[in-house]
């Protein structure tokens, strides 16, 4: 007999994809595993080309019934998801950090939260999603924002559900249906949020989830010719595979990519600022986009930075990440591991020295590494490591530290720690990087535009800009003449 139920921590989860309003099985199925102890989770749908064309199909009926939803009762809708993901709040964060090892305290206080907090912005900023009209003449311009129909949005596996509302809520939030495909390697949230959408009132068909892997499932949904929007969080390989599929159907598509983001330390900052913006790269063992993983440190308080950071960085606690005292869990994935180790040990024998790690611990934890004598066009400077890994190279003048800064196919995001306030107006001004952080890190406003520059991404999301993407404008001019008077 084949029960199509997981029990994981002590909590059921549905294995299988949901389309239409309904559990879907698969005819094949993959392992889903724990990156705490390699301890088999679930056995979990393997969607493909059927799959993909049934919830295509399931999101297009949906489609006309739910962008004709009034406003307010779409608004009201996710609100309710919102509700339902506080009252599974402790679910959902043992859930995650079984599947993708990140902090469970973490899960709770910040991302949990936040996940519930996607949807009740966009159900809000439906709110004031308008454009005053324009005149011409005599004429009125009525721009309105129209919901574009099936997206289809494929997720990685560092931050699961936090990534995956973050599209879903303002696509829906539009008006327009949605297929999510959530990462192999951590599926387990996308079905909980399934059960949540549903039993908060969601129609059917308006939230789908297909399971599977990214070069099945995925690539299956981001070729069908139904779809209207793709987003996509994840490599930039990957996003160069779905642009092409989103060029050939004309289909537009918004990436936020990987990153390669400097910190930029001068010797006015606050020093024990720094240190801890430094030491935060380490949060979610290095599996972040937004990392400033290139520590660029101005040459006079080179020696006494690494002093201090050496100091806190020794003092983190590696471990299992449901223990409240850890600070990092480990890594996703035994091929994760094998790619961050290899980036170190390819720096190791180019000439680098380990000033921390640079080495595995137990199981899929790797040490937390601090890596010096690096040359600006080498791999482990220029690639992204998506792990405990950073780098530390030292400048003399602003100009310099703006070169290296600058120096990256990538520009996600930049921090900078400074005492000088001219200093980070000019500073700031010659970084590229869709998100700049002034004597901070990872402060977050979803009003705000979020995205990167060069090949960190195409398009920003947030507010207006998510509304900007999920829609399809629409301006309607109307002439002052012509109407029939019936005073
Ligand atoms: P990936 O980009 O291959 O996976 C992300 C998502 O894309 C998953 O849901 C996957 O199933 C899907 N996918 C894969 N191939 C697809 C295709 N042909 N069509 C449609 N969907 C597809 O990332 P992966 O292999 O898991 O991680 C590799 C590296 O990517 C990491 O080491 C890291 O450097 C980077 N990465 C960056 C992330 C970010 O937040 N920007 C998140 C995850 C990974
Ligand atoms: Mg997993």
């Amino acid at each position: 007999m084949t029960t199509h139920i997981a029990t994981v921590a002590g909590i059921a989860v549905d294995t299988r994809h949901w389309i239409g309003g309904a559990r879907v099985a698969s005819a094949t199925t993959f392992t889903d595993e724990s990156p705490i102890d390699g301890r088999v989770l679930a056995e979990i749908a393997r969607g493909g080309q059927v799959e993909a064309d049934a919830a295509v199909a399931a999101a297009r009926e949906a489609f006309p019934g739910w962008a004709a939803t009034p406003r307010q009762e779409r608004a009201a809708l996710l609100r309710a998801v919102a509700e339902g993901v506080e009252k599974r709040l402790e679910d959902l964060a043992i859930i995650e950090t079984t599947d993708n090892g990140a902090l469970l305290r973490s899960h709770r206080r910040g991302v949990m939260p936040r996940v519930a907090h996607n949807f009740r912005f966009f159900a809000d900023w439906l709110d004031g999603l308008g454009h005053d009209d324009f005149d011409t003449r005599g004429h009125t311009n009525h721009v309105s924002w129209d919901p574009a129909g099936p997206c289809v949005l494929i997720t990685p596996w560092n931050a699961p559900l936090m990534l995956a509302t973050w599209k879903v809520a303002p696509a829906l939030a539009a008006g327009n249906t949605v297929v999510l495909k959530p990462a192999e390697w951590s599926p387990l949230t996308a079905s909980l949020l399934a059960d949540i959408a549903a039993e908060a009132g969601l129609p059917a068909g308006v939230l789908n989830v297909v399971q599977g892997y990214g070069a099945e499932a995925g690539a299956a949904l981001v070729a069908h010719p139904d779809v209207r929007r793709i987003s996509f969080t994840g490599s930039v390989p990957t996003a160069r595979r779905i642009a092409q599929a989103a060029a050939a159907n004309l289909v537009p598509a918004s990436f936020e990519l990987g990153g390669k983001s400097p910190l930029l330390v001068f010797a006015d900052a606050d020093l024990d600022l720094a240190v801890d913006l430094a030491v935060e790269q380490y949060d979610n063992a290095g599996q972040v986009c937004l990392a400033a993983t290139r520590l660029l440190v101005e040459s006079s308080i080179a020696e006494e930075f690494t002093r201090r950071f050496t100091a806190r960085a020794q003092a983190l606690v590696q471990g299992d990440p449901r223990d409240e005292a850890t600070d990092l869990g480990p890594n996703i994935h035994p091929r994760q591991l094998d790619k961050i180790d290899g980036f170190v040990q390819r720096a190791l024998a180019a000439g680098a020295r380990a000033v921390i790690g640079g080495e595995r611990g137990d199981g899929l934890y790797y040490r937390p590494t601090l890596l010096t004598d690096v040359a600006q066009d080498s791999e482990i400077v220029q690639e992204e490591v998506f792990g405990p890994v950073l780098t530390l190279q030292t400048f003399d003048t602003e100009d310099e530290a703006i070169l290296l800064a600058n120096d990256t196919r990538f520009g996600l995001a930049a921090t900078v720690a400074t005492g000088e306030r001219d200093r980070a107006e000019r500073v700031t001004a010659r970084l590229v990087a869709g998100t700049v952080w002034v004597n901070c890190f990872f402060v977050r406003d979803l009003r705000a535009p979020f995205g990167g520059s060069r090949e960190s991404g195409v398009g920003r999301e947030g507010g207006t800009w998510s509304f900007d993407f999920y829609c399809d404008l629409k301006n309607t001019v109307t002439a002052p003449k012509g109407w029939q008077d019936h005073g």
